[in-house]
């Protein structure tokens, strides 16, 4: 008819632990519009963390229209959406009320239970069915917990009254108007109620945490429609397929082209998560990794083992808010900088326990080696130089698994700008460590994922040759400078485990 066509996009929701985004990508994979605001976090009890999931969605709806706002509305393809994983969210399934606050990953007020779990011999079990461990981390005990004591719960949620999901299984209800009750294989595989053998809910777990499964959502693949949101915009104008989802970490090594067996991928955000793909097989871990599923894209389906560091980016944070140490997270850069090393201190940042390889829920955070000449500059800098050690341990936990090291690591997240933080992180691995040009890996992930499941994109070649690489960086000292140091963490975390 004449018109210019309008240019198509992809909207990636992220929803992550501090903060929700929303971002349009483009064919080639770029970022043309981006919105963000970071939200409450609730700490009613040491060691508890919560979520307000109304607030959630509300933030997320304002930042997604805002994207929207900023290009022509026919242009939204679809949208994708990735999230933080395991926080468990109730709502009511008539009014879409939640029914408490979200209890999120990082909280630990299962640890007790966890610990009975496993003296009656259950870790075992657990570990063949859903790949994961015993740890609070995951959403089955904290689910059960809001059974035990929200009152009247249980018996709606056996009546199919009240539901359950983890953050995405709430935003596809939210935007689909309560039509559509669903989850994707990744997020699922992170609730530590799903067998990610049968890929199917497993029902001696269900049965032992007595959860009824008549709350939970329908498990898909991670691209495909879902269903369809009106919600873009305030007057329900224009439908849009919801076609693409999973985990932020799995969506991150999506995101990455991490597509083949053997790539891995860092992202450094609230926590740190290193994911190796495995391939079409779940790998089994003896040291403290996690076998999870990467994605399901049409009948294939794809695991990775991940190594979950609880506390990195969020070490920064707490230098920022807790301490007042810098004014805002650039500002650990260059103060980190002002010195050439910490003087022997290490810090613990365990502040909600320890994952792998430790899986210490009731670990705390420590500042070890103080003298009377350490300065804030040498906490700032081992603060910072912490993200990079847990790193370590983790590669340590998965070369000893495979007994093959990492050639290369490809690494995302907001704390990777930090070029100190990234190079200690290189010196310190004795590994090449690579940035992408796009570091909002996750949202690209979901985008990937959401384009595919409608032909936006065709396949995963077309996919990889999107990934544009930014900076290398090559390990600069010695193996003996490596052993030196890194012992020093050893002794200062072993404080702790
Ligand atoms: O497992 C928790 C993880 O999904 C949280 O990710 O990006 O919010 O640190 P992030």
């Amino acid at each position: 008819r004449g018109e210019a066509a309008v240019e198509q996009y992809i909207l990636a929701l992220d929803e992550g632990t501090t903060s929700c985004r929303a971002i349009l990508v483009d064919g080639r994979g770029k970022t043309a519009a981006a919105a963000q605001q970071e939200f409450s976090q609730y700490f009613p009890q040491a060691g508890w963390v919560e979520h307000d999931a109304d607030e959630i969605w509300r933030v997320q709806l304002q930042v997604m229209r805002e994207a929207a706002a900023q290009i022509d509305g026919n242009g939204i393809a679809a949208i994708g959406i990735t999230n933080q994983r395991e926080t468990v969210v109730v709502w009511d399934a008539i009014t879409g009320e939640p029914l408490h606050r979200a209890i999120v990953w990082q909280c630990r007020r299962t640890s007790a239970f966890c610990e009975q779990l496993k003296a009656e011999g259950w870790e075992a079990e657990v570990r063949s069915r859903t790949g994961l461990l015993l740890d609070p981390y995951f959403s089955g005990t904290k689910l059960k917990w809001l059974l035990d004591e929200v009152p009247g719960l249980r018996g709606k949620g056996e009546r199919g009254e009240a539901l359950f999901g983890t953050v995405d299984s709430w935003l596809i209800w939210k935007l689909t108007e309560g039509a559509v009750h669903a989850t994707d294989v990744s997020n699922a595989s992170r609730t530590m109620l799903f067998n990610i053998h049968s890929l199917e809910w497993d029902a001696h777990i269900l049965s032992k945490l007595n959860i009824p499964e008549a709350m939970l959502p329908e498990v898909k693949p991670s691209t495909g429609i879902y269903g369809y949101t009106r919600l873009l915009h305030d007057d329900g104008s224009i439908e849009v397929p919801i076609a693409g989802v999973a985990g932020d970490q799995q969506a991150a090594l999506f995101g990455q082209g991490c597509f083949d067996p053997g790539m891995a991928k860092n992202t450094y955000g609230t926590g740190c998560f290193l994911l190796k793909n495995t391939g079409s097989k779940p790998v089994q871990s003896e040291k403290g990794l996690l076998a999870t599923i990467a994605w399901k894209h049409g009948d294939e389906t794809t695991y990775a083992l991940e190594g979950s560091v609880f506390t990195a980016g969020a070490v920064v944070q707490w230098l920022r808010d807790g301490l007042g140490l810098i004014a805002n997270a650039a500002e650990s850069q260059t103060i980190a900088a002002s010195v050439a090393d910490t003087q022997g201190v290490y810090f613990v940042p365990a502040f909600t326990g320890l994952g792998t390889p430790y899986w210490k829920p009731d670990a705390r955070g420590m500042i070890t080696g103080l003298t009377r000449g350490i300065t804030s500059a040498h906490i700032v800098r081992a603060a910072l130089e912490s993200i990079a050690y847990q790193t370590a341990d983790v590669l340590r936990a998965m070369s000893a698994e495979s007994g093959i090291g990492l050639r290369e690591l490809r690494i995302d997240g907001g704390a990777v700008v930090n070029d100190l933080l990234v190079q200690f992180q290189a010196d310190l691995l004795g590994v090449t460590v690579i940035r992408p040009k796009t570091l909002e890996t996750t949202a690209l992930g979901a985008a990937f994922l959401a384009g595919l499941g409608i032909g936006f994109w065709s396949s995963l070649d077309e996919l990889r040759a999107l990934w544009e690489l930014d900076a290398t960086f090559t390990p600069q000292r010695d193996e003996e400078w490596r052993q030196s140091v890194y012992s020093g963490w050893l002794q200062a975390v072993g404080y702790q485990v």
